[in-house]
């Protein structure tokens, strides 16, 4: 309905490590290739935990950026900014709360798990609960048409769903809607007319969803109209509302399977971590003393690499020619845990230099990451300001 179009946030609370790069940020990168990128540090986000901290989220903030820069998210093609610098993002999150009923909140799977994970800190408040739908305005705020996110996330694109459809339902309405659209229809021409009449009539009377995307897709493909008409069809192919707000999909992250230093999944709160641009020596070290497959307690001990949290850093970072020397060698105690470490090492730090590589001007030089965020604020800030304007219209808060 609206261009596609990606957004994702992503929290300021540290130094980013290799599991954000193989989980979130490899795949960022790859998306900037297919679709317009929105990427920006969530640092309103990040306060609903660490509101007793905040400077580990002022600290983090500069470096979390550069870590993307480092990873290869390309400020050319990407926006880059800080959600609290685009203020419309609180605005429409406010209006939001006013329809947004609070089951939905207290229902999201997060809320209740983080409370009883979080111990060490009160989360009893109203910004911890309030914290999807914030995620729901960054969202809708863009317009995104994906959102790439884990699977922990994907409740929150549900609700920002639901979110878009009641805010659609309750202020979509307007008086003359019907011919407000009929004439619309008309201005297509006459022969997407007629395709768009007999694909809405195929959706309403049949429910039959492909004629509802070929309605969009025409649609999508129709330029001679304005954007107030197109909100108009959309939600004429679908019933009687305007469509102000688009609804967004989850692109599920393949949960990454690196592991942390000690075996458990790599995470901040483990202790576990080799950070992006982390000491080589220090690199060297961590996976040098990493634990094995405890049969092997011996030399001459054969081992298993389904067992071996080393293993998994084969599976990401090896080629098949090394996967099957490591499968032999360990099986048949060819070959020694520290030998079977070295490929990784050797892999982790040439993809290490690289980002050291690409991260190099913005540590000299940190005025250039902070114009690459005051531009990124700038456009996001007015796409905000366009999709505010709207939504203050369609609430009927603009009394002039
Ligand atoms: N809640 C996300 C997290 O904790 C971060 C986030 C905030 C986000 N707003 C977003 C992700 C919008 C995607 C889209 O990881
Ligand atoms: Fe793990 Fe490799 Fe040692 Fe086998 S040889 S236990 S896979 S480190």
């Amino acid at each position: 309905m609206f261009p596609e179009r990606v957004v994702s946030g992503m929290r300021p609370t540290g130094a980013l490590h290799l599991g954000h790069y193989h989980g979130a940020l490899k795949n960022w990168v790859r998306l900037q290739d297919e679709y317009p990128c929105y990427f920006f540090v969530a640092d309103w986000h990040a306060l609903t935990t660490h509101y007793e901290s905040t400077e580990v989220i002022e600290e983090s903030i500069w470096e979390m950026v550069i870590d993307w820069l480092a990873a290869g998210v390309d400020p050319s093609q990407s926006v880059l900014f800080v959600q609290s610098r685009v203020p419309e993002h609180a605005e429409l999150h406010l209006l939001l709360s006013m329809v947004t009923p609070l089951g939905w909140l207290e229902r999201v799977p997060t809320y209740k798990d983080q409370q009883e994970r979080l111990t060490d800190r009160d989360l009893a408040t109203y910004g911890f609960l309030g914290y999807p739908l914030l995620q729901a305005a960054d969202i809708l705020i863009y317009r995104a048409s994906h959102v790439p996110v884990g699977e922990d996330q994907v409740p929150h694109i549900e609700l920002t769903r639901e979110v878009a459809r009641r805010f659609n339902h309750l202020f979509g309405r307007e008086a003359g809607f019907e011919e407000k659209a009929r004439e619309a229809i008309r201005k297509l021409g006459s022969k997407r007319a007629r395709i768009y009449n007999q694909m809405r009539t195929a959706y309403q009377e049949q429910g039959d969803e492909q004629a509802l995307e070929r309605g969009r897709e025409l649609l999508d493909q129709a330029q001679n109209i304005s954007l107030g008409d197109r909100e108009r069809l959309f939600g004429f192919l679908e019933g009687s509302r305007r469509i102000i707000l688009a609804e967004p999909q989850a692109l599920l992250t393949e949960t990454s399977r690196m592991p942390g230093i000690d075996g458990q999944k790599m995470s901040k709160s483990y202790g576990n971590t080799i950070a992006m641009r982390e000491d080589p020596a220090s690199v060297e070290k961590k996976v040098r003393t990493m634990p094995t497959d405890p049969a092997r307690v011996r030399r001459t001990d054969p081992g298993e690499p389904e067992k071996c949290p080393v293993w998994q850093l084969h599976l990401t970072y090896s080629d098949e020619g090394v996967r099957d020397w490591v499968q032999t060698g360990c099986r048949s105690a060819g070959i020694g845990c520290l030998e079977c470490k070295q490929p990784v090492i050797d892999a982790i730090l040439r993809e290490q230099a690289q980002f050291r590589e690409r991260a190099q001007p913005y540590v000299d030089d940190p005025h250039l990451v902070q114009n690459i965020i005051a531009d990124g604020c700038d456009r996001a800030r007015k796409m905000a300001g366009e999709t505010m304007r709207e939504v203050r219209e369609a609430m009927g808060l603009l009394y002039d």
